[in-house]
């Protein structure tokens, strides 16, 4: 890939088959483009999270987070029409001439927020993953309006504004399952680390030679996703099987996060996801990825461990798990395996 131009340049230069960093070793290629629509997915109506039916809404929340780990949301406080903005920008930001965007890699990149690339860990991978991206990370309103690209600053900032309060409502809700009430200052400090993705996934001429991105599960506490209507993000069932969250328009995809499987001792369920790659058209995605400040302790929370009477991970530095998490190529869920 020549430095900055990602995945998708190549593509504009009309390229018709795979280049051999792409190609997957085997064992990680899709054998089954169309995956089945994952039934067990709910969809959530939030709208009445604090009306009168909250006990319904909390306990559909529950269940979703201790079976599958991935659930939809709708009615959820973010107006549809900034999704509809959200997946135009982010369009709009990859289509822009590759300098525009080779500004924002890592190594030049004019701000500590701002990172544009290809795949996950390049350098670490067997094979490169089919997906470009660009992160935006949260210290305040300020600095985001001032340093993160465009065309996409006000709206990411703008759907990362509108989906916290909703987020810390849900993570509230799971926390309160478990029977433990957070004070305000631990559930800042277990959710500050907050960052906006765009997700560019071009059309791929041999879908079954590469992978958008590789198996893996999130590190942090919840993730919010927007997918457009192309499909292809598969969570792994319990039988090992993988079945497709099927994009519904409006819709915001949830799922949990690794520290918040760790923090309930493993009564959240952190799920496996991948996505795949079709020659029919490029996928946009944006996630909001919710984490630990990096100098907060994460481990199996006092209350959930004497109710279960085994602490079922270590105690650790949320620094050290997002290291090693970022020092991983995505080829399984084995993050956890650290704590
Ligand atoms: C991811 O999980 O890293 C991306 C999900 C998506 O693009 O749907
Ligand atoms: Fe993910």
């Amino acid at each position: 890939v020549k430095q900055g131009h990602g995945v998708k340049g190549l593509i504009d230069l009309g390229l018709s088959c795979v280049p051999q960093p792409f190609i997957q070793p085997l064992a990680e290629r899709i054998a089954t483009p169309n995956a089945p629509t994952c039934e067990a997915a709910e969809t959530i109506d939030l709208s009445q999270l604090d009306g009168p039916h909250h006990k319904d809404v909390a306990k559909q929340i529950v269940e979703a987070a201790e079976t599958l780990g991935f659930f939809q949301v709708v009615n959820h406080g973010v107006s549809v029409d900034l999704l509809e903005l959200l997946k135009t920008s982010a369009h709009e930001f990859f289509a822009q001439a590759p300098e525009e965007k080779a500004m924002y890699l890592k190594e030049v990149s004019p701000s500590k927020l701002v990172k544009y690339g290809t795949s996950f860990v390049p350098e670490k991978e067997k094979a490169i993953e089919w997906k470009d991206y660009v992160s935006m990370l949260y210290t305040n309103d300020h600095e985001a309006l001032q340093h993160w690209p465009q065309p996409c600053r006000e709206v990411a900032l703008e759907f990362l504004k509108s989906s916290i309060k909703m987020v810390k409502r849900v993570v509230e809700i799971l926390m309160e399952n478990v029977g433990v009430t957070l004070e305000e200052e631990r559930m800042n400090g277990l959710m500050g680390t907050k960052m906006v993705n765009m997700n560019y996934y071009p059309t791929c001429p041999s879908p079954e030679l590469t992978i958008g991105v590789g198996r893996h599960s999130d590190m942090g506490m919840l993730t919010v996703l927007l997918q457009d209507g192309i499909g292809g993000l598969y969570v792994k069932l319990d039988n090992g099987e993988w079945a497709e969250i099927p994009p519904i328009n409006g819709a915001l995809v949830i799922n949990v996060g690794d520290t918040l499987q760790i923090l309930s001792n493993g009564k959240y369920k952190s799920a496996e996801h991948r996505v795949r790659t079709t020659n029919i058209s490029s996928r946009v995605s944006v996630p909001i990825f919710t984490a630990p400040n990096p100098s907060e302790k994460i481990g199996p929370l006092p209350e959930v461990v004497k109710r279960d009477g085994v602490a079922r991970y270590k105690e650790l530095l949320f620094q050290d798990y997002m290291n090693n998490f970022f020092g991983q190529p995505h080829d399984g869920k084995k993050s956890l395996d650290f704590a």
